[in-house]
């Protein structure tokens, strides 16, 4: 009886699996899960046919850079492919060390650690800190990585209208009292390419004695002296407790780091489940993130690069008359309102050669689906001439 039961329910989950709409109109329409054949920095080959990458978050382009292949080349030989094992048991090695003690010096903190995806480390910097009967402040448009950070530490959530200090100041007057409050937020908004409104919303958020968590995975390696972020872009070092992102965007490589004083990232390796119980960065990708933040020091071309790119963009799809959702950063929405819009616009563009990501809701607000796309130090000028006669080419077939 107990058995035919199990059966059961084992059916109705196969059966959900197989019947998903989501998955059916994903496979009719295709717009994901694409495999390129080859790839050399921004030109990319599917089905055969060459393409431009505009979708990349290789912001810098550094992960076809030679010093960057070098290194982990050399870390492979010397350290092996994995170290298959957790940090706190046998996993750490002194690489890690060093990468976490020139990320946090970089960044203007005592301590960091790294771990094996981006995903991870932000996930972990709001579901270490937080607990049960702690109120956490969060922008609406976070990334699903800190949302699940949300959901795990149990706490109160109180979401304030995207990157407006004024709808957290009418919130922050409900939410006085003795409970122990986290602000979260990103430094650079990975859909819209906003900058965090940091000034103002610190402001609120240091008159709650809030512990403020930030996740910098698109404004690393973009924004600040040598890219050092959204926090020292605006000189408010003192004003977040938690700098959380990713590696695999700038650096060029894969993992994220958590940085902060000593006290809070050894709290982290004592709470933290994903610390404490996932396998360690792998010997590759630390040492090319290492080599990766060696050259945002020592290399500004490549930063003054992806910057006379964006502008250059940004003007070209302004002067088509394209929404950008305002996007300050290299990461720039095309926001077409319908789905239908947006998958026309990305197949046209497929059509001649550009390769970008689809968006639409319920991953953006209504009415905001949008193609995203990124754009990179190694585009050349004549990829960006292909791009603009590609966007006119789109926008006349709309
Ligand atoms: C804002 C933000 N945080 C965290 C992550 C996760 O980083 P990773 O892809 O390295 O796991 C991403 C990745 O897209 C992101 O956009």
């Amino acid at each position: 009886m107990a058995f035919s039961l199990f059966s059961k329910n084992k059916s109705a989950i196969l059966a959900r699996c197989r019947d998903d709409y989501a998955t059916k109109m994903r496979h009719k329409y295709a717009p994901y899960y694409h495999a390129m054949e080859a790839q050399q920095g921004t030109r990319v080959r599917l089905d055969g046919r060459d393409m431009i990458m505009l979708s990349s978050n290789d912001y810098l382009g550094l992960s076809f850079h030679p010093k960057v292949i070098e290194a982990g080349r050399a870390a492979l030989v010397k350290w092996g492919t994995s170290t298959t094992g957790a940090r706190i048991s046998n996993g750490s090695r002194s690489f890690h060390l060093e990468l976490e003690e020139k990320l946090a010096a970089f960044l203007g903190r005592e301590a960091c650690h790294v771990h094996a995806a981006g995903y991870l480390s932000c996930m972990s910097s709001v579901a270490a800190f937080a607990q049960k009967g702690d109120v956490i402040l969060a922008d609406k448009n976070l990334h699903s990585c800190l949302w699940d950070g949300i959901r795990l530490s149990h706490a109160t959530v109180e979401r304030f209208s995207h990157n407006s200090p004024e709808d957290l100041r009418s919130i922050a007057v409900t939410v006085h009292g003795p409970a122990p409050k986290l602000l979260v937020l990103e430094g650079v908004y990975s859909m819209e390419g906003h900058i965090c409104r940091l000034p103002e919303i610190t402001e609120i958020g240091e008159s709650l004695g809030c512990f403020t968590v930030l996740d910098d995975a698109h404004g690393f390696g973009v924004l600040g002296r040598q890219g050092r972020g959204t926090v020292d872009h605006f000189g408010l070092n003192e004003k977040v407790d938690v700098i959380c992102g990713s590696l695999s965007k700038s650096l060029a490589s894969t993992g994220g780091f958590v940085a902060a004083s000593s006290d809070v990232i050894e709290y982290l390796r004592s709470h933290s489940k994903q610390t404490v119980f996932s396998a360690a960065l792998s010997p590759c990708q630390a040492a090319v993130a290492l080599a990766s933040l060696e050259i945002m020091q020592t290399e500004p071309e490549h930063l003054e690069r992806l910057w006379s790119n964006t502008r250059k963009y940004r003007a070209l799809l302004t002067s088509l008359g394209l929404d950008t959702w305002e996007s300050e950063t290299p990461a720039v929405p095309i926001v077409l309102g319908s789905r239908e819009r947006v998958y026309r616009f990305w197949q046209a563009l497929l059509d001649q050669g550009i390769f970008t990501v689809i968006s639409i809701a319920p991953a953006v607000p209504p009415g905001k689906d949008l193609i995203r796309t990124a754009i990179s130090a190694s585009h050349t000028d004549e990829q960006l001439e292909k791009i603009a006669a590609a966007m006119a080419y789109a926008l006349k077939n709309l």
